[in-house]
């Protein structure tokens, strides 16, 4: 069996923060940000939302457009760096608030964290152990952010996407790939609760390492740039996704951005962004999609399906 998405759901925080209201926050201003970054604003959850209560709100979306019932899902996977507690899971609160009997586990790799879980639930599907996967990425950032660090505050903000995965005869994943270096961990990492990031390093690493992996993806498949329908990239940075681009030859109209407006969700990124392109349309059946990120680790991979 082959593992399809038959469903995506997406949460968002109602509370809006722009740019101009950073500006009263730090030393900074709306032009630097757009100017680097390309963000515009970012939702910031409220005190009693939590990344399991976010994430709750995305799956049940999910489920809804997968129209499927609770009781279908075998097996769920949140990938998560901000979870509630150190535990319970994530998941397994996630799973609690569903009502579903089904085993429940977090996934921990930083901004790929959810490339790293379709992997997995790729490979539950096609050695038939899973049927349902829900699978989602859901984080809480604004909790870990130091609100007198220009540097970094301004990049992240909150969200959960969620997908359900299924066991299909027709193609749905083509391949995943997944790869991690230790040897980075100083470059980006948590130390007291708070994001450190040596940005302009990161930055650096991230465009090359992107770059290797398309390469990788389409030579494992002996596919072309010009297969491609669909870019879905991690939304750390306009100027890192426009790179990516360029790699594959597509035109920004290719690629689904989500950072002007939702900032870096970590491993919430690609399943908004996935959500928001396949609810609005632009993503069709039987397309080709790229789904590719880098974060902290270093962690990288992609997931290349049909959709
Ligand atoms: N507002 C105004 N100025 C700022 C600022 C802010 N919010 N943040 C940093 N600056 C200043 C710096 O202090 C520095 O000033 P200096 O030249 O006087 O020392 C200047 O802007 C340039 O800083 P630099 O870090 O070199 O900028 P940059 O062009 O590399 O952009 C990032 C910074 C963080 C936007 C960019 O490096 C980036 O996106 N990195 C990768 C992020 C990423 O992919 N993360 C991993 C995946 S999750």
């Amino acid at each position: 069996m082959n593992s399809k998405i038959i469903g995506t759901g997406g949460y968002l925080p109602a509370k809006v923060l722009t740019n101009k209201d950073l500006e009263t926050i730090v030393d900074t201003t709306d032009d630097w940000i757009i100017e680097r970054t390309g963000i515009q604003q970012r939702h910031i959850s409220e005190p009693g939302e939590t990344t399991s209560s976010m994430a709750t709100k995305a799956s049940i979306d999910a489920i809804k457009s997968a129209n499927i019932n609770n009781d279908d899902i075998d097996l769920i996977i949140v990938a998560t760096t901000t979870p509630d507690m150190v535990f319970p899971s994530t998941a397994c609160i996630l799973q609690n608030n569903l009502k579903i009997k089904a085993p429940a586990f977090d996934v921990q790799a930083a901004c790929t964290g959810f490339i790293y879980a379709m992997s997995i639930a790729d490979n539950y599907i096609r050695t038939g152990t899973s049927k349902n996967v829900l699978i989602v990425g859901a984080e809480k950032y604004s909790n870990l952010l130091d609100w007198s660090d220009r540097s970094t505050c301004v990049l992240f903000g909150d969200g959960a996407g969620a997908v359900v995965l299924s066991a299909k005869p027709e193609e749905g994943i083509i391949s995943s790939h997944i790869h991690a270096d230790g040897q980075y961990n100083d470059l980006l990492d948590v130390k007291n609760e708070q994001i450190r990031m040596k940005g302009n390093e990161v930055f650096k690493v991230a465009v090359n390492t992107l770059s290797k992996l398309v390469d990788e993806t389409l030579e494992k498949n002996n596919m072309d740039k010009s297969d491609i329908d669909w870019l879905v990239p991690h939304q750390a940075n306009l100027r890192i996704i426009k790179a990516a681009a360029k790699k594959l030859s597509l035109s920004l109209d290719q690629v689904v951005v989500t950072v002007d407006r939702h900032a870096n969700t970590s491993a919430a990124s690609i399943p908004l962004a996935l959500n928001e392109a396949v609810k609005d349309g632009r993503i069709k059946d039987d397309q080709v999609i790229l789904l590719e990120a880098f974060g902290s680790g270093f962690t990288w991979g992609s997931v290349l399906l049909r959709y």
